[in-house]
């Protein structure tokens, strides 16, 4: 079997998880789920870099040991993966590596050894030991040259590092060297193959970096300096530089240098692995990794992919200083975790930088899953539960009835949207496969958009009154059925709960996690498949409303513990959080008159919670010929459930999108076995009491009230 090896970089311990660290492990998630859907054994590592002085100070400053403190953080980063369905548990990550596991120690120093048994291609012994005089950040776990620091203002003042502004230790000691220099020609050699480190900007600039020369580089530090690191095999007074430790975990997790591991995971089957990498640490792995890899005689990686950085809406870095960063907790809050990671591969053009903002996110969730995807969804499956029985109806139109599918537009050749489809999903393939997942997924959209505009054009609430039509009816409706069941293989990568969540709905029953969307075929969807139950998956967000909220939320979580409290304060759970937002009671409501008889005062009226809601789904209720049960989103955090006695008036699928008013404190009471949970207002109209719902004219935030 293929296999195929994904790494996100390992994580500083010293801080807890932010953006930038769930960002690059939602994208290797979703491109190892696409892989195994592909038919790849896979594996996938994130993990934790832990050793170095910025933790060993950190902890000092605590007063905890480094391994306490690592600790705590790791602990922080498995919840968050875990909230975000990045873990085992959730069919994520194979390993959280942690650079302080007993097996990577060994593998470090096994690797050591060979390199420093090895010559260069130049004959020269690959490490050597000799004195070390410069400036390191701490922060970067980097040395500096003249061009990477700020001169100090005073003489006598340290330089302060370029990216953190703090100042640089003067480093003055004995310290192992690997001879970078002699690598240059080995490594351009590597770079011939457009393949291995790509975007092929990021390839040229490291192509450039290297023909100007590489300088050898300090591979220790004395322990006197840095203690809490590998020590040097053979010379525990030396202690390995933090980047050479943190690399070979790549190697070390899958098992080099530990029997044990190799037989349980692979080194010999999994390796080489595909690294995707921020543009800031591209260096450290398109020059020194496969430097090392190629001294201990180990193939380099299969390809080093850098990805730009997620700047604030206004382009600017995000910042603890500048307030700008995206709050984690807020994202898991407001966000449906697919809607998150739909975001993530479709917003940023991987490999470029892009911009994060609750808005945009807001409104990508509103404009992509709630009108897009989980509107297709939804109507698709009423209109087939209402029309047909809710059993999946065929797509064939006989001879007999095709001049009346013609009549109303209906394109009679299946093979048409079958054709669509299929250059649509080969092309979704190609752009995957090159790791460009938001062109990838904006092809998909492509889908929906061609698939909405057949059900507009066809109108199957008129079809479903003509018998003659009843087969163009029953085509419309497959193609959006079998459409929505290609849809669900292509995406489940990119969003495992809401594809699966669709594809059961539709009936269906097997796990998406290996269904290959190579393998897809059109009519692939039985005739006769009886549909599950409708429910709305990606509710519509009130772009206001949230926004408030999460304003109003960010205050609170400003007082989000720092890494430090986090490892102090053995009660990290108490994580300050604004209160979720509050499903408001149900209370008894003034009773109703049949007319205007006589005056209330205005604090009988202010009794009635009058609220904007807007109709996610709608659907009939078999036996019940009058009522319709509805899902409406009045802006709070779950959809509430609606029966109406406007069945006789209304198509259901209709209403779907449609504002309403909606009186959210009437006492929920049980009909027909649902419990309803509000009412919706209508005018009655005629003799025969016609209700019309009373609705907007102009655009109303969901939950607005009405007084
Ligand atoms: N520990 C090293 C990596 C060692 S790998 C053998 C490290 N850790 S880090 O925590 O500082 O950064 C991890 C990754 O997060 C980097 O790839 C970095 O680019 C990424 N990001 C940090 N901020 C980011 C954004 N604002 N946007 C996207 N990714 C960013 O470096």
């Amino acid at each position: 079997m293929k296999t195929f090896y994904v790494t996100t970089p390992i994580y500083y311990a010293n801080d807890l998880p932010h953006l930038g660290s769930l960002y690059p492990t939602i994208v290797a998630d979703c491109l190892r789920r696409y892989k195994r859907q592909r038919g790849y054994e896979t594996y996938f590592l994130t993990g934790t870099d832990e050793h170095g002085i910025n933790i060993q100070r950190m902890a000092e400053r605590k007063e905890v040991t480094p391994r306490q403190y690592t600790d705590n953080i790791v602990a922080e980063f498995k919840k968050l993966f875990s909230l975000f369905s990045l873990d085992t548990e959730h069919g994520g990550y194979d390993i959280f590596m942690r650079t302080t596991e007993p097996f990577h120690y060994q593998g470090v120093a096994e690797l050591w050894r060979r390199v420093a048994a090895s010559k260069t291609p130049k004959g020269n012994d690959a490490i050597y030991k000799s004195h070390y005089e410069g400036w390191f950040c701490p922060s970067c776990a980097e040395y500096k040259t003249e061009d990477e620091y700020q001169k100090p203002e005073q003489p006598g003042e340290a330089p302060s590092c370029l990216v953190h502004l703090k100042p640089l230790d003067r480093v003055s000691e004995e310290s192992y060297f690997f001879r970078l220099s002699d690598y240059d020609e080995a490594l351009l050699k590597l770079y011939e193959d457009p393949e291995f480190v790509q975007p092929e900007g990021r390839r040229n600039e490291v192509i450039s970096f290297v023909r100007t020369g590489l300088q050898d580089l300090s591979i220790s530090r004395e322990k006197r300096s840095v203690s809490w690191a590998i020590p040097v095999p053979g010379d525990p007074g030396h202690s390995i530089y933090v980047w050479f430790d943190a690399l070979i975990n790549y190697i070390t997790a899958i098992g080099f240098g530990n029997e044990e591991r190799e037989r349980v995971v692979g080194f010999e089957k999994f390796w080489p692995a595909v690294h995707l990498v921020g543009k800031d640490i591209l260096r450290q792995h398109a020059i020194y990794w496969p430097a090392f890899l190629l001294a201990a005689g180990i193939d380099p990686p299969r390809k080093v992919f850098a990805h730009g950085m997620w700047l604030d809406p206004n382009g600017r870095k995000m910042s603890k200083t500048l307030g700008n960063t995206i709050d984690l907790d807020i994202l898991h809050r407001y966000f449906a975790t697919d809607a998150v990671r739909y975001f993530c591969l479709r917003e940023m053009v991987f490999g470029q930088d892009g911009r994060f903002g609750y808005e945009t996110l807001i409104d990508r969730t509103n404009s992509d899953l709630a009108s897009g995807l989980g509107n297709l969804s939804s109507r698709t499956l009423t209109m087939i539960a209402r029309y047909c029985d809710g059993r999946v109806p065929s797509g064939k139109i006989s001879e007999d009835k095709l001049l009346f599918a013609k009549r109303v537009g209906v394109d009679t050749d299946e093979t048409t949207i079958a054709g669509f489809a299929e250059h649509a999903r080969d092309q979704f393939l190609h752009d995957f496969d090159n790791f460009a997942f938001s062109r990838a997924l904006e092809v998909v959209w492509s889908i929906i958009a061609r698939v909405d505009k057949i059900i507009s054009d066809a109108k199957p609430w008129d079809l479903a009154k003509d018998e003659n039509q009843r087969q163009t009816l029953n085509a419309v409706l497959y193609r959006a059925a079998e459409t929505l069941r290609w849809l669900c293989i292509l995406l489940n990568s990119v969003m495992p709960e809401a594809t699966q969540g669709i594809y059961t709905q539709l009936g269906l029953v097997d796990s998406l996690a290996h269904l290959n969307p190579a393998d897809l075929k059109w009519g692939g969807l039985a005739e006769g498949t009886q549909i599950g139950e409708v429910k709305p998956l990606f509710p519509r967000l009130d772009r206001a409303k949230t926004m408030a909220e999460i304003r109003n939320g960010s205050d609170v979580s400003a007082a989000r513990p720092s890494e430090s409290d986090a490892v102090t304060s053995a009660a990290s759970e108490a994580r300050t959080k604004p209160l979720p937002p509050v499903r408001r009671a149900t209370t008894e409501a003034v009773s109703g008159s049949e007319g205007v008889t006589s005056f209330i005062e205005i604090g009988d009226f202010a009794k009635v919670d009058l609220r904007v809601g807007q109709v996610l789904t709608a659907e009939r209720i078999p036996k019940a010929d009058k009522l319709l049960l509805l899902s409406i989103d009045i802006g709070e955090e779950k959809p509430r459930q609606i029966l109406a006695g406007i069945a006789e008036y209304y198509e259901p699928e209709k209403l779907v999108g449609r504002k309403i008013v909606v009186v959210a404190n009437l006492k929920p009471r049980k009909l027909r076995g649902y419990e309803s949970q509000g009412m919706l207002l209508a005018a009655s109209v005629g003799e025969e009491g016609k209700p019309v719902i009373a609705t907007f004219t102009e655009d109303v935030p969901n939950g607005a009230r009405l007084k």
